[in-house]
C-alpha cells in the first residue's frame, strides 16, 4: 500500500500532511511513503529526512497521485477552495484520499470527487471517541488554533498579560475573556492562563464549566439556558434568534470589561452565531483586541471581516483563519500521528478495509465507486435516500 503525500498547494499554506518521524511506524505496518520534493520543507521537515526515514521522494506532484493508491493531504480539494481542483484530475479511480474535506461545505465539490471514482475519507468526521481519539485531527488543529490565537493577541495588545509589582509601580494583568470553550478553547484558557492573563470563560454546553475551571479559568455563568446545548456527538447546536439576542445582551458586561476577547462558538455546517454586536466592540477600551476563531463561517463578532485584522472602535478585531499553519511544524507532528492512526485503522493486510459496521470507517466515508456514500451527508444536502445505503464492506 503506498501513501502519497503531495506538497500542500493551498496559498499560505505551511503545514504537511506525514512527518517523516511517522514513516518508520507506517513502513512497518507495511506502507510505502512516497513524498513531493519539498512537501515538508515549510514545516520543518526537508526531503533529506524523509528520505533517512525511509520514504521516497519524488519530484513531480502528478508522479506522486501516479504512485499511490492512498493521497494523504491536509487540506484537499474541498477544504483547498482555491486550487484543490487542479489535483482532480491527477486522481485515478479506486484511489482513496484521506484529509480536511470539509465534508459540509459545497455539495457540488464533494459531488465532483465522488464523479473521479475517489474513496475519499474526512478526517473532519472522525467520531469523538476514546477509540478514536489518536485520529481526531479536529482535536489537533483546535489545540493549536487555541495556543496561537492567545500568542496572536497578546501580540496585538498594548498592554502585558502578567501582572507585575515592580519600583515602577504594579501593572495590573489582563483580562481575557474566552467564548466557546471547546478544544480551541480551552486551550486558549490555558495558555493566557501561563502567561499571567485573568482568565475567564463561558460555553452554553453546562459541561465545559467543570473543563474551564479545572484550567484555572473562571466560568461565566449566565442566567439563560440552550435548548439541547449539546448534540450526540458532543457538538453545540444551533439555537433560535431569541437565545443568541439574550446571549449578547448578558455577554455585554463580561466583554466591556476585556481587554482581549477570544471567540471560538462554531457548529458544524452552518454559520457561525453573532454573539458580539459592534455596539459591544464600542464598548470595550481602546486597544483591545478580538480574535476571532470562527471567521471561516462568518465569525462570532459582527464587525469581523473574514479573513482580515482590521481596526473598529479602536479595537483590533483579527478574522484571520488557518491559525494551525502558523505553527506548522508542531500542527503537522499532530496531524501526521492522527493520519497515520488512521490509516492504519484502515487498512489491514495491505488492503484498504471499508468495513461499514465500524463507526470511525462509515462516519468518515464520503465517497465510492462515484456515489456520495456518507448517510449524514445525503441527510444534510437532502439527496434521496436510495443512493445511501451503507456502502458494503469491501477489501480492496
Ligand atoms: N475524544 C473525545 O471524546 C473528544 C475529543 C474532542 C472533543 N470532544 C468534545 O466534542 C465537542 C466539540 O468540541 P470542539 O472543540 O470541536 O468544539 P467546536 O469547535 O465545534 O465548538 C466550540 C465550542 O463553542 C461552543 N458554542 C457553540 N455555540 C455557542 C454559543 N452560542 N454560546 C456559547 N458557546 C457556544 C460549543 O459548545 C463548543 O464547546 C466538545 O463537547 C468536546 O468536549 C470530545
Amino acid at each position: 500500500m503506498i501513501v502519497g503525500v503531495p506538497r500542500e498547494s493551498y496559498p499560505g499554506e505551511r503545514r504537511v500532511a506525514l512527518v517523516p518521524a511517522v514513516v518508520p511506524s507506517l513502513t512497518k505496518a507495511g506502507f510505502e511513503v512516497v513524498v513531493q520534493a519539498g512537501a515538508g520543507i515549510e514545516a520543518g521537515y526537508p526531503d533529506a529526512a524523509y528520505e533517512a526515514k525511509g520514504a521516497k521522494v519524488v519530484a513531480d506532484r502528478a508522479e506522486v497521485f501516479r504512485v499511490a493508491d492512498i493521497i494523504a493531504q491536509v487540506l484537499c480539494y474541498g477544504s483547498n477552495d482555491k486550487t484543490g481542483e487542479a489535483d482532480l484530475p491527477l486522481f485515478r479511480r479506486g484511489q482513496a484520499l484521506v484529509g480536511f474535506l470539509r465534508p459540509l461545505g459545497e455539495l457540488k465539490t464533494i459531488q465532483q470527487i465522488a464523479d473521479r471514482g475517489v474513496i475519499a475519507l474526512s478526517v473532519e468526521l472522525i467520531p469523538r471517541t476514546t477509540r478514536a481519539q489518536s485520529m481526531d485531527a479536529l482535536s489537533s488543529m483546535g489545540t493549536i488554533c487555541g495556543y496561537k490565537a492567545v500568542i496572536t493577541a497578546a501580540d496585538t495588545l498594548p498592554r502585558i498579560f502578567p501582572m507585575l509589582t515592580t519600583a515602577a509601580g504594579t501593572i495590573t494583568p489582563c483580562r481575557v475573556f474566552i467564548i466557546g470553550a471547546g478544544v480551541a478553547g480551552l486551550q486558549a484558557i490555558a495558555t493566557a492562563r501561563r502567561l499571567g492573563a485573568v482568565t475567564s470563560a463561558y460555553d452554553m454546553r453546562p459541561a465545559a464549566k467543570e473543563q474551564v475551571q479545572s484550567l484555572g479559568g473562571r466560568f461565566v455563568e449566565l442566567p439563560i439556558e440552550a435548548k439541547d446545548a449539546q448534540d450526540a456527538r458532543g457538538y453545540g447546536t444551533a439555537q433560535g434568534e431569541e437565545f443568541y439576542s439574550r446571549q449578547r445582551e448578558l455577554l455585554g458586561k463580561v466583554v466591556a470589561e476585556s481587554d482581549v476577547v477570544i471567540t471560538t462558538a462554531v457548529i458544524p455546517g452552518k454559520k457561525s452565531p453573532i454573539l458580539i454586536t459592534a455596539d459591544m466592540v464600542k464598548s470595550m477600551a481602546p486597544g483591545s483586541v478580538i480574535v476571532d476563531l470562527a471567521s471561516e463561517r462568518g465569525g462570532n463578532c459582527e464587525l469581523t471581516r473574514p479573513g482580515e485584522k482590521i481596526m473598529a472602535h479602536g479595537v483590533t478585531i483579527i478574522g484571520w483563519y488557518n491559525f494551525a499553519s502558523t505553527v506548522p511544524y508542531h500542527s503537522s507532528q499532530m496531524y501526521a500521528r492522527n493520519i497515520s492512526a488512521f490509516l492504519m485503522h484502515l487498512v489491514k493486510d495491505g488492503k484498504l478495509q471499508l468495513d461499514s459496521a465500524d463507526e470511525i470507517t462509515r462516519d468518515t466515508l464520503l465517497t465510492m465507486d462515484g456515489q456520495i456514500v456518507n448517510q449524514r451527508l445525503r441527510e444534510f444536502y437532502s439527496l434521496p435516500a436510495s443512493a445511501s445505503a451503507p456502502p458494503e464492506d469491501r477489501k480492496s
